[in-house]
């Protein structure tokens, strides 16, 4: 399994001298450090021995190197990244590289709150760092981070396969995706598990369907063929380029790109941001690739439903997309409007006298002011209750389209007016 071995074995006349000097060296490193684990950390080597690496020979030294020989030097192990699996899983770490998920690390950089957030949360992995630790580091990344004093979070595959079992059966669980796609503005656990494709996959783990019973997974529907290349047609912002055909849809997608920062809000030109949605692949950005997406997975759906009941049903996701743009546009213009009337003042670090998006959940620090109330109103608005009406189209659960989208979007709508009114009237007074 080493390269070294692999070069020898492949050449059939020093196939014996490759068994001599290889075997024997390996074993040795390998049993000393697992022999010194079994003490130091037994539990680790015992989910090792679960592996199907222990049964192919691939061991502690295979990832770790054997730098580290003694209880006192633990630091010259290498923790190991991606590029390491790669070495034998050379599929699955390309098919990686040009998903989605290899995106997590910089697009979580990309945006200028993280920099001022705690780094705990951050590099050290118990917030926004905990699930953006998905995608391989560049070496600059790697460097900042270790001139940080940060060792660990160097591996990516290791989120679904936990170490050290390195198991597929594990991966292939739903459970596998709920640690990060749960929550505030990404409950898609939350959805499928409450939805009638979660509550059959339930049943059948429950012996209460035949094994064979169909009920749709998240690695069915987005890791099919299990290919580690994930993308959808929307995407998380659920914006596109080119914009939708509707006028009024348009004119409201261009409101939503123009708080994101991504078009100038007074000229309508794309600004330096727009480059960055693209390095990080953020939206589909041609009408050919949006309909890839969608084309594959109708064809998901109709293995086990009319390809027209599918279409159907993924084409209301569109609209109910277009319906929760027009509410949340109606929200961004009434509180610009605040802007334009010198009624919010414009935050040093705003580029625009315009809502932004991208500074919005901030609470102070660093350079940052506080976020007003009405702004935060608008970022829940955008970020939790947008995301939930159409993302829950999507995954088929109703209470989360309508009770836990639509409905705090129609609200967000009025207190946003509401609060509107009362600081125009406020102002008046104070002037
Ligand atoms: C004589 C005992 C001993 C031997 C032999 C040994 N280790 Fe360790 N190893 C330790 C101890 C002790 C630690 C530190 C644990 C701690 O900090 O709590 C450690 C730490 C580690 C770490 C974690 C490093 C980090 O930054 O946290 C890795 C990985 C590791 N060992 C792998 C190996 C590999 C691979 C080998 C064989 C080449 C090996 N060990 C041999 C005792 C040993
Ligand atoms: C297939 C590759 C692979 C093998 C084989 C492997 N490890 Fe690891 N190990 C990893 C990865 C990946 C990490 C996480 C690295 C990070 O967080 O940067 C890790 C982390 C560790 C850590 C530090 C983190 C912690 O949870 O304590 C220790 C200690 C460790 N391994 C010990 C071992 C020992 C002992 C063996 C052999 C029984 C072994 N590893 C075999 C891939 C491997
Ligand atoms: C030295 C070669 C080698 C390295 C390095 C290696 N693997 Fe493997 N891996 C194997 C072999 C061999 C198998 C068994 C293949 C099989 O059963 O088809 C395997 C199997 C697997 C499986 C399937 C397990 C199952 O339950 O069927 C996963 C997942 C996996 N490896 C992940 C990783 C990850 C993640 C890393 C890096 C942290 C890694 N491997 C590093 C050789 C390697
Ligand atoms: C460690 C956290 C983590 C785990 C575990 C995880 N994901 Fe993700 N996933 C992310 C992050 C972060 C992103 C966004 C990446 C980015 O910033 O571009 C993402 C993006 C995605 C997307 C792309 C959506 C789009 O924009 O088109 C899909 C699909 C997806 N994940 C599916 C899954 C599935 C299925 C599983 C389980 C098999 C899973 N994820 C497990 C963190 C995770
Ligand atoms: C619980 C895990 C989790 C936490 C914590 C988290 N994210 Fe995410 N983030 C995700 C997932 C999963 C996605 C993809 C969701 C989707 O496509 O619906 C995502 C998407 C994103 C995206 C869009 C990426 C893209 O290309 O589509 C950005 C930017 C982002 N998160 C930044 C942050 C920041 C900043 C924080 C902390 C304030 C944070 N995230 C906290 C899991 C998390
Ligand atoms: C988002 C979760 C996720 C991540 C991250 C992930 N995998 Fe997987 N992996 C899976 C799933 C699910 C399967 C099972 C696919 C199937 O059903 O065939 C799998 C299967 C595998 C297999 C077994 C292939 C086979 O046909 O037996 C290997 C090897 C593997 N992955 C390696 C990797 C490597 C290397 C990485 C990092 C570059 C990685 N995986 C990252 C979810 C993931
Ligand atoms: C029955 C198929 C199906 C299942 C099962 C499924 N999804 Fe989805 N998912 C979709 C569809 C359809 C979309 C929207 C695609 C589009 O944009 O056209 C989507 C979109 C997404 C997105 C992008 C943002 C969004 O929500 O619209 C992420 C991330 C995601 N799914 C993750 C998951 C996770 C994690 C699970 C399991 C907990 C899961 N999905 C289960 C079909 C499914
Ligand atoms: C692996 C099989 C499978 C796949 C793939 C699948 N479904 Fe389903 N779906 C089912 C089963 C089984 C049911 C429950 C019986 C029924 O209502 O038809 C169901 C139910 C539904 C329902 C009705 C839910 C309710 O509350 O009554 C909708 C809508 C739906 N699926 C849409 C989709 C869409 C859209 C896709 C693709 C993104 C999809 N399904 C993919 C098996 C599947």
């Amino acid at each position: 399994m080493r390269k070294g071995c692999i070069m020898l074995f492949s050449a059939a006349v020093f196939l014996a001298v490759g068994l001599l000097f290889c075997g024997p060296a390996l074993a040795g490193e390998a049993d000393s450090c697992i022999s010194c684990h079994e003490k130091v950390s037994p539990g680790q080597v015992a989910d090792w021995r679960t592996s199907k690496h222990a049964g192919e020979d691939v061991t502690c030294v295979d990832c770790h190197g054997d730098k580290h020989q003694k209880a006192t030097d633990g630091d010259l192990a290498q923790l190991p990244s991606e590029h390491v699996c790669a070495e034998c899983h050379e599929e699955q770490f390309n098919q990686f590289s040009k998903g989605k998920h290899n995106f997590g690390w910089t697009s979580l950089n990309a945006l200028p709150i993280t920099h001022v957030e705690p780094d705990e949360l951050m590099e050290g992995g118990r917030g926004c760092g905990g699930c953006h630790n998905m995608g391989i580091k560049s070496e600059a990344q790697k460097k900042e981070q270790h001139d940080k004093g940060y060792r660990y979070q160097n591996n990516s595959c290791d989120e679904c396969h936990t170490r050290h079992s390195f198991s597929k059966k594990e991966a292939q669980s739903p459970r596998a995706c709920q640690q990060c796609h749960m929550g505030y503005d990404h409950p898609q656990w939350e959805m499928w598990s409450s939805s009638k494709h979660g509550e059959r996959w339930f049943a059948k783990q429950e012996g209460r369907l035949d094994k064979n019973a169909p009920a749709p997974t998240c690695q069915y529907c987005h890791m099919p063929n299990g290919s580690h290349n994930n993308h959808t047609a929307w995407g998380f912002l659920g914006v596109r380029l080119p914009l939708p055909k509707d006028k009024q849809w348009a004119a409201d997608q261009v409101t939503i790109l123009k708080a994101l920062g991504v078009l100038d809000p007074f000229t309508g030109k794309p600004t330096a941001r727009l480059d960055a949605v693209k390095a990080v692949d953020l939206a589909r950005l041609t009408q050919k690739a949006w309909e890839d997406e969608r084309e594959k997975m109708i064809k998901t759906c109709a293995n086990c439903h009319a390809e027209q009941y599918a279409r159907r049903q993924l084409e209301m996701g569109d609209s109910m997309l277009q319906k929760a743009d027009r509410l949340l546009a109606d929200a961004i213009e009434t509180v610009a409007a605040l802007y334009k009337d010198g009624i919010l003042k414009k935050p040093d670090t705003y580029a625009y006298a315009y809502p932004d998006f991208l500074y919005f959940l901030r609470t102070g620090g660093g350079n940052l002011e506080q976020a007003s109330y009405i702004e935060q109103v608008l970022f829940q608005m955008y970020m939790k209750h947008r995301m939930r009406t159409y993302q829950a189209q999507f995954h088929v659960n109703p209470d989360y389209a309508y009770w836990y989208g639509w409905a705090m979007m129609t609200k967000d709508l009025v207190e946003i007016k509401d609060l509107a009114k009362t600081m125009r009237a406020t102002h008046g007074a104070v002037k």
